[in-house]
């Protein structure tokens, strides 16, 4: 597609798919490129500006990560941000050193006004700081743009070649004002128009996939997730009933979860797209009888499911193309983008098996981040509710019931969230929390209700604050709306007599429970 693009090269920062996610917040559409893409490459894609990451090295080190002196011949404007600033200095002949302390957190800044990137911002403002090097001399042709109390240099330019240095983060939050520099590096000093918009974006995907597609059949594996569901909405759109949508239901889903997928997406729901859904409940729960350990467990869901999968397909017969809702996340993360390692890969229900009878493989989300894959949703008219859905693991409740599962233990896990989600949402509390949901332990203890002695499992309730999943921390959950939660859940469902609240953080634990 021909659209403007700015190149975020990264040096291993832990921010870089946030700097590339607020650059398109400014609708400017932008990939992430490891240090070590060629020179040549660069050029070719002609991007109009490029931003260099942070990073966790020292730039004067022999074997830091470094680049091309012509990266900053090149007419292109270039903005460095920390590690990306202190390199640029380096190069062009400034000096980096190791300050006595490190300057970490948010820190006031005070920056001139009369530089490009911050017309528009409080000329006293707070930024996120995190360095041990600073730059202690800038580069011959620059001036110094911003500064802290302790740092003389917290950003400096040079108009005349587009170069642009900051020390800090304006891509994290913890800079308020940083959306308004990086949009006016992006939109004023590279010039470009902001044409990436999501409307256009439907739009072309459509075309495309037309064209690609021509009169062969699709075949799309759907979860119900958000994802895939748009991805399948937008297939329908392009090629109407050439496609095919299988849903597994594997009796590990969240409550109601298999009816309310196939009343927007059967039948009788607005979409064109040969709705098939496998109620295979009995087969999940046979193959997992008996079964207690964690990775044993996932193991056999992902493999149920795929041999569910299968036998769909060749009922349908030869298909051409099969639909895979890869998003660009996980297009950096498998190594394809920027330079942060291979971190984990999850079993997926996206993930179908390559023996499927089909030619070619369609990733219609391939370039979008999550937040961009909702707004396409929304674009597309699927409903709010399943748009803004919070992550679900393929495995499902498999991995959130400790020990063995079976239908009993579905049921109350199924109760015990449906619970949790409701007060959770009547609280106002459902677009605040990265993920939460109900699990059960396999613990059973002792209890009293009425005059009777019980003896039943505890459920565990989890909500987690977290940017990336990789990280998490127990969110602050109002005491009133955890009372009200657990005595619903004791009171309501069969077979719970304790409600536990779980505080750990990832690291060292995990969101899920397996
Ligand atoms: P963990 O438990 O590893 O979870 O901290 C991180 C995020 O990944 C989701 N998750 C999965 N998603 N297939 C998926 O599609 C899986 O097998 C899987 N396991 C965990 C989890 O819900 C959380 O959002």
């Amino acid at each position: 597609m021909d659209r403007e693009l700015v190149i975020v090269l990264d040096f291993g920062g832990q921010y870089n798919q946030l700097v590339a996610r607020r650059v398109r917040e400014c609708n400017v559409y932008c990939e992430i490129y490891s240090y070590k893409t060629d020179i040549e490459k660069i050029k070719a894609m002609n991007p109009k500006g490029i931003i260099l990451t942070g990073g966790p090295n020292s730039c004067y080190e022999a074997d830091s990560p470094t680049y091309a002196k012509e990266l900053f011949e090149m007419g292109i404007p270039v903005l460095g941000l920390c590690y990306g600033a202190q390199l640029m200095m380096h190069i062009l002949g400034g000096k980096v050193e190791r300050a006595d302390v490190r300057e970490y957190g948010k820190t006031e800044v005070f920056v001139d006004k009369t530089s490009p990137l911050f017309g528009d911002v409080s000329e006293k403002t707070i930024c996120w700081m995190s360095h041990f090097d600073y730059i202690s001399k800038i580069a011959p042709g620059f001036r110094i743009t911003a500064h802290t109390a302790d740092c003389p240099t917290a950003a400096a330019e040079c108009q005349e070649k587009g170069l642009y240095a900051i020390q800090f983060h304006p891509e994290v939050l913890h800079t308020p004002e940083g959306t308004k520099m990086l949009y006016n590096f992006v939109r004023n000093v590279c010039g470009c128009a902001g044409d990436w918009k999501m409307d256009a974006f439907v739009e072309n995907s459509i075309k495309a996939i037309r064209e690609k597609v021509g009169d062969g059949k699709v075949l799309c594996a759907l979860s119900g997730g958000v994802d895939s569901s748009v991805a399948a909405v937008m297939l329908s759109k392009a090629i109407g009933n050439q496609l095919t949508c299988v849903f597994v239901d594997h009796g590990l889903l969240r409550k109601n979860e298999g009816d309310e997928v196939e009343a927007v997406f059967g039948p009788d729901g607005p979409y064109d797209l040969n709705f098939i859904r496998v109620n295979a409940q009995e087969r999940f729960y046979s193959k997992l009888a008996g079964v207690e350990e964690p990775e044993r467990k996932r193991k056999i869901i992902g493999e149920e499911f795929i041999r569910v999968f299968e036998e769909e397909a060749k009922k349908i017969g030869a298909v051409d193309f099969l639909v895979q809702g890869t998003i660009y996340p996980d297009v950096v993360e498998s190594g394809l983008g920027g330079e942060s390692a291979v971190i984990k890969s999850h079993h997926n229900v996206g993930g179908l098996p390559d023996y499927v009878d089909f030619k070619e493989i369609i990733e219609p989300l391939r370039d979008l981040f999550k937040d961009e894959v909702r707004k396409a949703g929304l674009e597309m008219g699927i409903p709010e509710y399943l748009v803004f859905r919070q992550p679900f693991p393929g495995p499902g409740l498999g991995i959130r019931i400790i020990g063995e599962v079976n239908a009993e233990k579905v049921r109350i896990v199924q109760d015990a969230d449906a619970i949790y989600r409701e007060e959770i949402a009547k609280a106002g509390l459902d677009r605040g929390i990265g993920q939460y949901f109900a699990a059960l332990t396999n613990m059973r203890s002792v209890g009293v209700m009425g005059d009777e002695r019980t003896y039943d499992y505890a459920v565990a309730l989890r909500a987690v604050n977290t940017i990336d999943f990789m990280t998490a921390e127990a969110a602050e959950l109002p005491f009133e709306v955890l009372q009200t939660v657990m005595s619903r859940i004791i009171n309501e469902v069969r077979g719970v007599n304790r409600v536990f609240y779980d505080l750990t953080s990832k690291p060292p634990g995990t969101i899920e429970f397996e």
